[in-house]
């Protein structure tokens, strides 16, 4: 970025808690609770979207756009509009009629410190919001470029991306997929935002074809990767650790790289990826080396 957030040489660790201080600066002044009725659904929005997470989207998306020295407020709305889409499919995702979680980062999930109704607005309080960061000119100076961010949020949040693949989630409990159909799902549940993530430094910069398909290709591999590792924390990780139940996905007779390949396997598949995603990076030179070390975290991760 022409102002850096962190020197090339930064750790993933440095990276991050960085990162969590801005975003969370960020979406604070992005959701100031008016004096007015509906301050309880903004209450709730701030409840969720600033519980403490580990902020991957944003430092993705803070970490492509580095790459090409984006400027720093242009990559800070980014990362705080996808931490909002993020957030939203969380609070859905918990629901009764989802996944009817109780608690997500550590407390009571949305429609338990508040109630499913409000859980519900929310969710859409934030998504909506998302795209109003994205296309307000303090965002990006050329409206095409806000155009194009709008656009590719909405492809990869909605039924052809996140959405789709939540559904197909739902469909996992009741039928048994095989995997390359559990694959799609994941690609498109979890990959799709962590692949618009990595796109839109490449998107703020007008970056050219071919770095956006070597960032395209570390995407695709790491959201799977990424996936993965949840189904895996879910199997071996500790409430404590990851701030969310854990067994829910055996519980509801999911079907997931683990339910299928067993953990050893999954983890070998896991770790295959995160080193396809690290070859897209070599165009890049030292420049990705904090991406490298963000793959690598997302395997080894325990939260
Ligand atoms: C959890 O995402 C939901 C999945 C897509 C698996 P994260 O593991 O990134 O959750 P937070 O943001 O750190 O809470
Ligand atoms: C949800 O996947 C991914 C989303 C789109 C929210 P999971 O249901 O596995 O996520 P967790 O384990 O509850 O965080
Ligand atoms: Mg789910
Ligand atoms: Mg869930
Ligand atoms: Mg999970």
């Amino acid at each position: 970025m022409s102002d850096t957030l962190w020197p090339n040489s930064a750790s993933v660790d440095e990276a991050a808690a960085i990162t969590v201080r801005l975003i969370d600066a960020v979406l604070d002044r992005l959701l100031r609770v008016p004096p007015d009725l509906e301050a309880r659904v903004y209450e709730a929005m701030r409840y969720s979207v600033l519980a403490p997470g580990k902020r991957l989207r944003p430092l993705l998306v803070l970490a492509s756009s580095q790459l090409f020295g984006v400027a720093q407020r242009s990559a800070l709305q980014v990362a705080a509009a996808i931490e909002m889409v993020h957030a939203y499919s969380l609070i859905h995702d918990d629901l009764p009629a989802m996944d009817n979680s109780d608690l997500r980062r550590g407390r009571p999930t949305s429609h338990k410190q508040f109630d499913e109704a409000t859980a519900v607005l929310a969710g859409d309080g934030l998504l909506t919001m998302a795209f109003q960061v994205l296309a307000d000119p303090d965002t990006h100076g050329d409206a095409a470029v806000r155009a194009e961010l709008v656009s590719a949020l909405a492809g990869a949040a909605g039924a052809a991306g996140m959405v789709g693949g939540q559904m197909i989630d739902l469909i996992a409990e009741k039928e048994p997929l095989d995997i390359g159909a559990i694959t799609r799902l994941q690609r498109m549940k979890t990959g799709a935002l962590i692949a618009f993530s990595c796109e839109a430094g490449a998107i703020l910069a007008k970056a050219a074809p071919e770095v956006r398909l070597a960032l395209r290709g570390y995407a695709h591999d790491l959201g799977l990767a990424f996936q993965i590792a949840d189904d895996l924390l879910d199997v071996e990780g500790s409430s404590a650790e990851t701030g969310k139940p854990v067994g829910a996905d055996a519980a509801a007779g999911k079907a997931t790289f683990v339910s299928i390949l067993g953990i050893d396997r999954a983890r070998a598949q896991a770790e295959l990826l995160v080193n396809q995603a690290v070859a897209h990076l070599d165009l890049f030179e030292e420049r990705a080396e904090l991406l490298r070390q963000v793959a690598r975290f997302v395997v080894n991760r325990r939260s």
